[in-house]
């Protein structure tokens, strides 16, 4: 596949989640490896504000731009990418509501790094190939993407 022959938007927009799922993977790492509560309090706090910005990008611009496509193929990844989302989500909720002393904390931030991991891998390896293969145009959503993205960033 020539990937110059791609919309730009295409590669902006996939290029901008293949970086923050490498930053989420690259966080569960580091947190694996802390040694001090401090630092695994930390960076998991980084880890569920970087997912709280990711799902919330992808949920309101990428998600909805991709399902209108009406591929049931591509339906069947974006339910199942809803769901997956939402147990991240109710397990970063009880994340950060407890610290490092709490007996579970380990477990459901190990716990999260699984979803996550299995969640990006199908959204690598099953859709965005898919989306390339039909040459989607995502200029519109890009644009909109990274909008959304500076302004939760700055705030
Ligand atoms: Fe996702
Ligand atoms: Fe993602």
């Amino acid at each position: 596949m020539n990937k110059s022959s791609l919309p730009t938007g295409l590669k902006d927009v996939l290029g901008a989640l293949l970086e923050d799922h490498r930053e989420a993977k690259k966080l569960f790492k580091d947190f694996e490896k802390a040694k001090s509560s401090e630092e695994k309090e930390e960076i998991a706090r980084t880890v569920c504000e970087a997912l709280t910005l990711h799902t919330q990008l992808e949920e309101e611009f990428f998600y909805p731009a991709v399902r209108e496509l009406e591929s049931d193929s591509i339906k069947a990844l974006l339910d199942e990418a809803e769901v997956e989302h939402a147990s991240a989500k109710e397990l970063i909720q009880q994340i950060e509501g407890i610290g490092a002393d709490d007996a579970l904390f380990e477990a459901k931030v190990t716990v999260l790094g699984e979803y996550v991991s299995h969640h990006i891998r199908e959204e690598e390896e099953e859709l965005f190939p898919k989306l390339v293969e039909e040459k989607v145009d995502l200029r519109e959503v890009g644009a909109a993407m990274e909008e959304k993205r500076n302004e939760l960033v700055a705030h």
